[in-house]
């Protein structure tokens, strides 16, 4: 029987990430969204592209849980995107409620699916999803690391003029501003990237990559990036439903990895049929560790904001 996959928002990320699904034929997918009529004429658009694309697999959208009984995977970006002058942070409470109660209606509906969070602030956001789903940690994860990693490779291989299938590189950390590009596992073709460039253009790469979301807010000027982001989270799919055991930047609850506990925060893991196989610790240096835990320390604030909201609320 084919995989199903639920896409909870079907605006910009949502839908590029449902097409991007349906064309590969993985996975019958469902589309959910609050706008009436949105998610159904999306999804029968995407439908009638299956006999030129070659894909066979149902495209459903709906304003209701129902049709997503039973999925496999849930991927989450429903919420509100960045405007400029925006911060991620900014979108905090209202994505907040809005993942709250999505989450509520992805567990009643499909208890035992594998949930990968996108809405931002994303590492909050995941963390918020992690708590009200009550689902164990290898069940949810988010989407952010892929994204970044595949920008600061872009930036290096058009500096360097090779294909970006030869850069190698790891982002970690919270998917802000201080996010933790990390240079010493950064190689091209197997060559460390120290050697190949000069640091003050490294350095310059880096603080593009960290400003990478909000180049692209800039340039659009209504909404956010969804190209980069929907070909981020089809590989995160694709590793799950594919059982690919692959290598990957995720957003994942640690338990003491990397001295953070408690917390979801972006780390190498090993994605697979089960979601997260395992967290993958590596050595870090004591600078990369500062900044990996200061990165930390901004996710946290973020979460201690929540944490009041909430316990006002109650
Ligand atoms: P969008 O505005 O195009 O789409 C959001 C959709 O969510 C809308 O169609 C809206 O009607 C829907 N929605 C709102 N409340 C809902 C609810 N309660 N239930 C179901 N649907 C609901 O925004 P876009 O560009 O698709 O971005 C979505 C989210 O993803 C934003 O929070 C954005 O910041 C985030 N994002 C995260 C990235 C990452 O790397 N983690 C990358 C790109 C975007
Ligand atoms: C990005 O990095 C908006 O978080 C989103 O493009």
């Amino acid at each position: 029987m084919r995989s199903k996959v639920t896409v909870v928002g079907a605006g910009n990320v949502g839908a590029t990430t449902a097409l991007r699904i349906q064309s590969l034929g993985y996975a019958d997918v469902v589309m959910v969204d609050v706008v009436e009529d949105l998610p159904q004429g999306k999804s029968l658009d995407m439908l009638e592209a299956g006999p030129v694309v070659g894909s066979d697999v149902q495209v459903t959208g709906s304003n209701s849980y129902d049709e997503s009984a039973d999925s496999d995977l849930v991927v989450i970006t429903a919420g509100i995107a960045r405007r400029p002058g925006m911060s991620r942070d900014d979108l905090l409470l209202t994505n907040m409620r809005i993942t709250s109660s999505v989450t509520q209606e992805v567990v009643k509906h499909s208890p035992n699916c594998i949930i990968i969070a996108v809405t931002n602030p994303l590492d909050a956001m995941v963390q918020n999803v992690y708590e009200t789903s009550g689902f164990p940690r290898h069940r949810v994860f988010g989407m952010a690391g892929i994204l970044d990693t595949a920008r600061y490779r872009t930036f290096i291989a058009q500096e360097l003029k090779v294909s970006v299938e030869d850069v190698q590189a790891l982002v970690l950390g919270g998917h802000g501003d201080d996010m933790v590009p990390l240079v010493r596992y950064t190689s091209v073709g197997g060559i460390p990237v120290t050697e190949l460039m000069a640091e003050e253009k490294i350095d310059q790469i880096v603080q593009r990559t960290r400003n990478g979301g909000g180049e692209i807010v800039a340039l659009l000027k209504e909404g956010s990036a969804y190209y980069a982001p929907s070909a981020a989270i089809t590989q995160m799919v694709e590793a799950v439903l594919l059982d690919k055991q692959r290598i990957l930047p995720a957003c994942a609850y640690l338990e003491g990895e990397f001295g953070i506990n408690g917390l979801c925060v972006g780390v190498p893991v090993k994605i697979g049929a089960n979601g997260i196989e395992s967290i993958m610790q590596i050595d870090l240096t004591a600078d990369e560790n500062k900044a990996l835990q200061s990165s930390a320390a901004s996710v946290q604030e973020l979460v201690d904001v929540m944490r009041e909201a909430q316990a006002s609320a109650s």
